[in-house]
């Protein structure tokens, strides 16, 4: 680099600064993921402090909490992600894939809250005004005090913004923004945290609620939302299968409330539907009489959630046998089969094995380990499971079936769809209520839940 022009590099992933260039960063561990930026301020620029006499400490006793502080987003499950609702001067981020619906989900709930009698401003830096309406217009009538601007400059923003004085205020995207002061160019680690930085400030200062909307990127030199996680009050993640319709938004930090929530929603032709009960909708297509299917119950944070795992067992005709497992972890899907070879004796190795989470919902509980392996055997003497039985329970290496949590709310559920029996760990029983509406089985190990098919 010419001389006099400071440059340093930085992880698009997780903004790691470094004087020189790293193939792999060694705070996120990510491979070739440094860019050169140019850092510094340009010249002129100050940032607006606080005037001085305003800087003052204060005791616990001296600061008031004001009552009702949550907005309902009128969406059940963002609200739940959110922990009850908006905090008035949060700065949520919603990261995600492009293509994902993060625009669609804000602009629903801007709906909402402009219905609410919420002043809403939207600001676009993608999008033209046409297309916006054009959005709009899709997912059906808007009234109320909602705004729409497009613009990129954050020092304009922060103009209209304190102008216009509005409630909630929509960052579409963060990528897009940035502030003269800064040399780089938009979407680089330096611009993207100094415009958090400068919208941070407008949200604690004006006690406006921001939502920043943050691409996940995989290639091209623009950083990752992950570069302001740790800047912002929550972090919400928006993730879905393309091919499949239903979109999960996960809570991944946040500061009023719990992260273990998940909310669930739906893609269809008029913008994203809510899907109050997940289990049906993922277990909605279930062939019948089918071997190698199994319905597990997982937990996502305190919610229960019904799934079909499927297995397909077929002879090899390769030396070394085909393993593939979707939607689960390929690690543990190998453990498990080699429990079944060396505790039950069935000679895995001679078959591929493939084993699928129907609905292209991502699970790794150790809980669905059971209907796993209940699921492999299945498929293996293809002998078909009764379709009324769910099944849960942790495997060890020894092959016994230890303990999960929550077991109750996991029969709960299944009793709610109409499963009329669950295969168990035994300790679980133990600690549970009889259910007149449901046949528990408890299980030890894998050999005695293989026998009870
Ligand atoms: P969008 O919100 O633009 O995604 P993001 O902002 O995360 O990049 O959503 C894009 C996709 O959603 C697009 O492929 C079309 C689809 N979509 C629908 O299926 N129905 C709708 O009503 C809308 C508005 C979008
Ligand atoms: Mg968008």
């Amino acid at each position: 680099m010419a001389k006099g022009k400071a440059t340093a590099f930085f992880c698009k992933e997780c903004g790691f600064e470094s004087a020189k260039w790293m193939g792999q960063c060694p705070a996120c561990r990510e491979w070739n993921t440094f860019v050169e930026e140019p850092v510094g301020k340009k010249e002129g620029s100050s940032v607006k402090l606080r005037p001085p006499e305003k800087v003052r400490p204060a005791r616990l006793s001296e600061i008031s909490i004001e009552e009702k502080e949550r907005d309902s987003t009128g969406y059940g499950e963002l609200d739940r992600v959110l922990g009850g609702g908006v905090v008035a001067g949060s700065l949520v981020l919603v990261g995600g894939d492009p293509g994902i619906g993060k625009s669609t989900l804000l602009l629903q709930v801007c709906r909402n809250l402009a219905a609410a009698g919420r002043r809403v401003l939207y600001i676009s830096g993608e999008e033209s005004l046409k297309q916006i309406k054009l959005r709009a217009n899709r997912i059906g009538a808007i009234s109320g005090d909602l705004l729409f601007l497009c613009e990129t400059s954050l020092d304009n923003i922060q103009e209209t913004i304190l102008e216009v004085k509005p409630d909630i205020v929509i960052i579409d995207s963060i990528q897009t923004m940035y502030r003269e002061e800064v040399a780089s160019a938009p979407g680089s680690v330096s611009q993207v945290r100094e415009s958090t930085n400068l919208l941070m400030q407008i949200a604690k200062g004006a006690g406006i609620t921001i939502f920043i909307v943050g691409h996940v990127t995989k290639e091209g030199v623009v950083a990752g939302p992950r570069v302001l996680e740790h800047m912002v009050d929550t972090v919400l993640y928006f993730e879905g299968d393309r091919h499949a319709s239903y979109r999960i938004l996960r809570g991944v930090k946040n500061r009023f409330g719990s992260t273990n929530e998940i909310g669930v929603f739906e893609m269809r032709e008029q913008g994203l539907v809510e899907v109050e009960n997940p289990s049906e909708f993922m277990l909605d297509g279930r062939p019948e009489g089918a071997s190698g299917a199994v319905v597990a119950c997982a937990m996502e944070g305190t919610r229960p959630i019904l799934l079909e795992v499927q297995a397909l067992v077929t002879q090899t005709n390769l030396g070394i046998p085909r393993r593939t497992a979707a939607g689960t972890d390929y690690n543990r899907v190998n453990l498990l089969m080699a429990v079944l070879e060396k505790r039950c004796h069935y000679e895995m190795s001679r078959y591929d094995a493939y084993v699928n989470i129907a609905g292209g919902m991502r699970m790794n509980e150790p809980a669905l380990d059971l209907a796993i392996v209940l699921a492999l055997v299945s498929s293996l003497k293809d002998k078909p499971v009764d379709e009324k039985t769910i099944v849960f329970g942790e495997v060890g290496l020894s092959g016994e079936v230890r303990a999960v949590s929550m077991a109750e709310q996991r029969v709960n559920e299944a009793v709610k769809l109409g499963f009329t029996r669950c295969i168990l760990p035994q300790i679980c029983l133990d600690k549970m209520k009889p259910s007149d509406k449901m046949k528990l089985t408890g299980v030890r190990n894998v050999r005695e839940a293989i026998g009870e098919l």
